[in-house]
């Protein structure tokens, strides 16, 4: 099928051309020395850093965090005014803060929730960073949609809703559920996401070079790369 392809050539476009990240290494099974819980927490800090920041800047900001608090029980022994601290220049203080509430929640419950809708109880913790986490930590077949997935899923299927309404968004998780691939959901998601931030990019999209061209309608509906029609996000 369509989905099949889009799947398979996906990941082998991911494959061949991932940044190697210091959260993606340890998100491998065998990277940090750690367990999945391990893993969970690596992901959860690099996501949340994410959600506002540039890559190079997050590198940066990632690695000096994990170094002072490499595990959830760490952080959540922290105090507000250190996080802050460590925060500092990344803005957006309430995901620092979130951050923290988190994790004395998780560590009052004993155990990091395994599947997004438990990752969801979590302060902060949202559709898209529990999805990120379930699918890359903890292999749950769930999708995950930031602008980046929006941009790439309405090209693909030739969608002009309004992204901004709650109806298209929801539409778009659904639709990007049906396409995440079971076997690799964690790198499916982070393959989407960094498509949309390089190649499927806003203006001037690289589709020549795009792995899934030839399954996309906005693509195919025009003649040539340089005047594809897209729709603006
Ligand atoms: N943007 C935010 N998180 C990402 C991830 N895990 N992979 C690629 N792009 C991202």
């Amino acid at each position: 099928t369509a989905a099949a392809a889009v799947r398979a050539e996906l990941l082998r476009w991911y494959d061949a051309n991932r940044r190697d990240l210091p959260w993606r290494r340890a998100a491998e099974p065998a990277g940090s020395g750690g367990s999945e819980e391990q893993r969970a927490y690596a992901v959860w800090v690099s996501e949340v850093m994410l959600q506002q920041t540039r890559v190079p800047v997050v590198v940066d900001y990632y690695s000096r965090w994990m170094a002072r608090w490499p595990s959830v029980d760490s952080l959540a022994a922290a105090t507000q005014e250190e996080v802050n601290e460590m925060w500092a220049g990344l803005g957006y203080y309430r995901r620092a803060r979130f951050l923290l509430e988190g994790a004395k929640q998780i560590v009052e419950k004993g155990e990091f929730p395994r599947t997004a809708s438990a990752l969801r109880e979590v302060r902060g913790i949202g559709d898209y960073t529990a999805g990120a986490i379930a699918s890359i930590a903890f292999n749950e077949v769930v999708p995950v949609v930031d602008g980046n997935v929006v941009r790439v899923i309405s090209r693909l299927y030739s969608i002009p809703d309004n992204p901004k309404e709650s109806s298209t968004v929801k539409r778009f998780w659904q639709l990007t559920g049906e396409l995440v691939d079971p076997s690799r959901p964690g790198d499916f998601n982070q393959a989407m996401m960094e498509l949309g931030a390089t190649l499927c990019s806003k203006t001037k999209p690289g589709c020549s070079q795009c792995p899934v061209s030839s399954h996309c309608q906005a693509f195919t509906l025009s003649n040539e790369s340089a005047s594809v029609k897209v729709t603006d996000y």
